[in-house]
């Protein structure tokens, strides 16, 4: 049975994360569940590209243009982020875990005050409730003592603080190895084989 993960986009800085996550689960037909936030598309139209209103090109093709396989099996379900009633809303909803990529510092603040006023606060709430693997990859720099007493708070809640920090020693030479680097760190932890990057020795 292939996995089923939930992705989010929000309005930090990096939503090409989001979109090498969203290529590398695709590829390996996952079943993706993907919320984004009003900020984050705000913030993938102004660092990608897409074009989210009006007469734009639909989110399907656009990761086309990304590079992303669509499988005849491919699952991608998209959300709003005001639907509480799609499944990863619900702990009846069993899925594999939830990556939130890139994480805003106003996602994880309400992540960690419990206020799940939008769908991707509430499934990062049911994923701590049920004890399901949540990873957030925080972006912000510097960052404040309540950014870090908060990225604190997730981790002894039971999220797992991944910044994406890319790794420089395996010698990157674009931008996409550097991005690839943290992806990588990601798909291990959800347990998803790949070969974006080398295992070290
Ligand atoms: C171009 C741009 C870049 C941003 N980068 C960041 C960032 O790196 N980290 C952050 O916490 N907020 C960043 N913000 C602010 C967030 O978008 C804003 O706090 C928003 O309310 C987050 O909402 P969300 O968490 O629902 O996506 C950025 C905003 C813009 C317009």
């Amino acid at each position: 049975m292939s996995k089923k993960i939930v992705v989010a986009i929000c309005g930090a800085s990096g939503s090409i994360y989001g979109i090498r996550l969203l290529k590398a689960l695709l590829d390996k037909q996952v079943k993706v569940y993907l919320i984004i936030s009003e900020a984050g598309l705000r913030v993938l139209e102004h660092e990608t590209g897409y074009k989210a209103g009006g007469k734009s090109e639909s989110f399907e093709s656009f990761l086309k243009n990304q590079g992303v396989l669509f499988h005849k099996k491919t699952r991608l379900n998209r959300y709003d982020q005001d639907d509480f009633f799609a499944p990863p809303a619900s702990g009846s909803f069993r899925h594999d875990g939830m990556v939130i990529a890139p994480c805003s510092m106003k996602t994880l603040g309400a992540i960690t005050s419990g206020i799940a006023d939008n769908l991707i606060h509430r499934a990062a709430d049911v994923c701590l409730k049920e004890k399901r693997l949540l990873i957030l990859l925080p972006r912000e720099t510097p960052l404040s003592a309540i950014h870090l007493k908060n990225m604190y708070k997730a981790a002894i809640s039971g999220a797992t603080i991944m910044p994406p920090s890319p790794s420089f020693y395996f010698n990157p030479k674009t931008i996409s190895d550097l991005v690839d680097s943290v992806i990588a760190r990601v798909l291990d932890h959800l347990k998803i084989e790949h070969d974006l990057s080398e295992e070290w020795g």
